[in-house]
């Protein structure tokens, strides 16, 4: 998850396959994960060289914290799911549980490629921004071990064309 305030690549309803109504549940991983970070130092967050173990222990704390800040708010078993899991990974090197493949929600694979994109595609104080369209072609090539290939393949059809950032000329002017 980001350090930033950015908001992850707003997810739409058509290219989940998901109800239009649940799509208005997005709001919250974002936030959640957010507040769950700002409980870990900065000088762990931002560090440009390899973490400790104890640090990388601090990190991977904080799926479970983002959905715990949300418990007990009306939202859907998904938006808990998500947040808790959006760092699984398809081939079960994720945590916090290291799941495999379809033992991961829906909602954790879809925020944890929406996670990565912002990831690659955002400055930090120790990396410049990656291209939008070098940060699709490493989705693709992450597409069957982290993520399920299908939603990678949605997500890149997606934004691949237009990505944040392009420019356009319109045949109007
Ligand atoms: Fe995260």
């Amino acid at each position: 998850m980001g350090s930033t305030s950015r908001s992850w690549p707003r997810p739409s309803a058509s290219i989940w396959g998901c109800c239009p109504r649940s799509s208005r549940s997005w709001a919250w991983p974002g936030c959640s994960t957010t507040w769950a970070k700002a409980r870990i130092p900065d000088t762990i967050l931002n560090k440009p060289g390899r973490l400790t173990k104890a640090e990388f222990l601090q990190i991977k704390r904080h799926p479970l914290l983002g959905r715990d800040i949300l418990w007990g708010l009306p939202l859907s078993e998904s938006v808990l799911r998500g947040v808790a899991e959006h760092h699984e990974r398809f081939d079960g090197s994720g945590y916090p549980k290291g799941l495999v493949g379809d033992a991961i929600h829906p909602w954790g694979s879809i925020l944890a490629v929406a996670d990565v994109y912002d990831a690659m595609t955002s400055r930090r104080s120790y990396k410049g921004p990656m291209l939008p369209t070098r940060s699709l072609a490493v989705i693709h090539g992450m597409r069957g071990r982290d993520f399920p290939v299908r939603l990678a393949e949605r997500f890149i059809k997606f934004l691949g064309p237009y990505p944040v950032g392009s420019f356009v000329r319109l045949t109007n002017g």
